[in-house]
């Protein structure tokens, strides 16, 4: 269904970053190890490799991957990509100084074992910065998951990534306007989230 959706030319979320993590994306060392988790065509990515991050982008799509080493190209930046089902992925052990979870929809079994082990991916002090659609986003229309299982609350975050230091965790609507993928006012949760 990915590689189809992402089978045209254009970028389906656009070749800027997502909002949140332009906004945050201070928070992050220059240099660092940076995880992007179904990272898709790439966008965000690319920023932060931008940025001076050493970015590793992962997801289920070739094609998406295939368009983020593009976009990587098209900037003049480089990025690791790894095509990976992130239902058996493994993100290793303290290997991360940051990882970046934008509109990660996956069914809650997946999220809930990916978001455990992400609590031993990340190293000491390092941080998961997170948005997503809340079921509330059904509503919306403007984007995301047709199944509210694949959604995120702050009480499943709370839950999924304990051991984490929550730094901010908040619920609020506001415009998700990215690519031709999310076209409007968006129902979203999202997290900082440290590891002491
Ligand atoms: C809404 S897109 C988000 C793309 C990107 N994070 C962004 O913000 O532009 C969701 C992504 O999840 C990926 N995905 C869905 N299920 C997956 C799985 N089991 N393993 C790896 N990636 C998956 C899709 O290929 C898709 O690129």
């Amino acid at each position: 269904m990915w590689d189809q959706r992402y089978s045209s030319e254009h970028y389906v979320y656009g070749t800027e970053p997502n909002d949140f993590l332009r906004e945050q994306s201070g928070l992050l060392a220059k240099g660092g190890r940076v995880l992007c988790l179904a990272e898709g065509e790439g966008r965000n990515a690319v920023f932060l490799a931008a940025l001076g991050m050493e970015v590793t982008a992962v997801d289920a799509s070739e094609v998406g991957l295939a368009k983020a080493r593009r976009l990587a190209d098209e900037k003049g930046v480089h990025i690791h990509t790894e095509q990976v089902d992130l239902a058996d992925y493994d993100p290793g052990h303290e290997r991360w100084d940051a990882v970046v979870s934008i509109f990660c929809h996956l069914p809650s079994v997946v999220r809930q074992r990916l978001h455990q082990q992400l609590v031993n991916a990340l190293k000491p002090g390092g941080l998961l910065i997170l948005e997503a659609y809340r079921p509330e986003q059904l509503d919306y229309k403007t984007g995301g998951p047709s199944s509210a299982e694949m959604m995120m609350t702050e009480a499943t975050l709370k839950a999924e990534l304990d051991g984490l230091h929550f730094d901010l965790l908040e619920s609020t609507v506001r415009p998700v306007i990215e690519g031709t993928g999310h076209t409007g006012q968006g129902a979203v949760v999202r997290l900082l989230a440290l590891k002491a």
